[in-house]
């Protein structure tokens, strides 16, 4: 069992030597501090969200609705964060979330790669966009023994689909994550306000221009402008429920259906034969509309008995063990380990994992609950109307 906690006494311990970390602690200081790391348009890109931006503020002010119980004369000297997903064994229940431009987060360009380093290096697993700067085998050559997911992007063209799982599943990843919500985009004032779209510049494509089909798809002689036409007439595949019997041959490896926030499709997705739900509205990029993903959480938990991954929102440890007492089996960092790679590279996101790791345990020791079981529905209470 890894002693997250321990994390604290490095910092302290440095301190005494008269060295403070030269990385936030306050997720308000990590986000104001990437805003000036990186260029205003990759900044907007990450940070903003659908509409007036409602629903993506209310998906974290949601976690201030809830309070856990402390529990005491528990003893929880030790404390075990494992947890199993679809086969993996994982010393934590935190999973990094897809991130499509988190390649151009990092100062190299290759976001990517550095993200799949800081799996390595903690063990959270790298959840690898289909959009990404680095094609997914030089991602995945990264893991050293951290287990990947790959996310995908379901492409009109079903061939392209077939072979990126396949290329997905021979390059290692153990399990694919289809995200349902974005087969378009939703109306994002900020990036509009700007006319920027990454894609449609020709970045984060690399899975694309590596693949043979793909290949044939756009022809000899491919230019920017010819990848990026191709790319955008197949991009987006708006999946009905027909569909995934296809979805679900293509690949032996676990199936995990994101963007599932109603009970009722949780219970279709698993009479379909996925073998987790994932729960979330995509960071509140994709539809305004104020329903904080943490308020579907319970419910979709509760629809089956499927594991669920949950993101959206998720700002600290104390958020990562509210989500985890609500049914999450586990639960996705998605913003805020891009802000630690805009500031840090590797150990950037790796400070922030490892910050959100520590205060996770470092609660269930105060709180007294030694083990993820122990956190239930029945650890929380409601202090105010979630604020949204
Ligand atoms: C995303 N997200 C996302 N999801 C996905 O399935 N594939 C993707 O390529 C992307 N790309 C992406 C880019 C950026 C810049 C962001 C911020 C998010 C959504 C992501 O997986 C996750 O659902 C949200 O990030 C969770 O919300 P918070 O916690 O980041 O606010």
């Amino acid at each position: 069992m890894t002693r997250y906690g321990d994390y604290q006494m490095e910092i302290y311990g440095a301190g005494l030597a008269g060295v403070t970390s030269k990385f936030p602690m306050t997720f308000a200081e990590l986000r104001r501090r990437a805003e000036l790391a990186m260029p205003p348009s990759v900044w907007s890109y990450v940070a903003g969200g659908a509409g007036d931006e409602l629903t993506q503020d209310g998906n974290a002010a949601a976690f201030g609705g809830w309070g856990l119980y402390p529990r005491m004369f528990v003893g929880a000297a030790d404390r075990d964060l494992s947890v199993d997903l679809c086969g993996m064994s994982l010393p934590s229940p935190v999973l990094m979330a897809p991130i499509g431009v988190v390649g151009l987060c990092c100062q190299d360009g290759h976001g990517d790669l550095a993200t799949a380093r800081a799996a390595a290096a903690t063990g959270v697993p790298m959840i690898a966009s289909t959009l990404s700067a680095d094609p997914m085998e030089e991602v995945a050559a990264q893991f050293g023994g951290t287990p990947g997911l790959f996310q995908l992007y379901t492409p009109t063209d079903r061939d392209l689909a077939a072979s990126l799982v396949k290329r997905a599943q021979a390059a290692g990843f153990r399990a694919i994550v289809v995200t349902l919500d974005t087969w378009i985009t939703g109306w994002r004032p900020r990036d509009l306000s700007t006319g920027n779209f990454p894609q449609l510049r020709g970045h984060c494509l690399a899975n694309y221009t590596s693949d043979p089909v793909f290949q044939d798809l756009v022809g000899p002689e491919p230019t920017t402008a010819s990848i990026v036409s191709t790319w955008a007439q197949l991009f987006g595949n708006p999946l009905t429920w027909d569909d995934l019997p296809w979805l679900r041959s293509l690949t032996d490896l676990p199936l995990i259906v994101k963007g599932t926030c109603h009970p009722d499709d949780a219970r279709r997705a698993a009479d379909g034969g996925v073998d987790a739900i994932y729960c979330s509205n995509h960071g509140g990029r994709q539809a305004n509309g104020g329903l904080p993903a943490l308020n579907c959480l319970p419910a979709v938990a509760a629809a089956t008995d499927l594991p669920v991954i949950f993101d959206s929102g998720v700002r600290s440890g104390a958020d990562i063990i509210k989500a985890i007492a609500m049914g999450a089996t586990t639960v996705a960092v998605g913003r805020p380990y891009a802000y630690g790679l805009a500031l840090g590279g590797t150990d950037g996101i790796v400070h922030v994992l490892r910050s959100f790791l520590a205060e996770a345990d470092l609660i269930m020791a105060v709180d007294g609950y030694p083990t993820l079981a122990d956190l239930t529905p029945q650890s929380l209470t409601r202090i105010q109307a979630p604020a949204v």
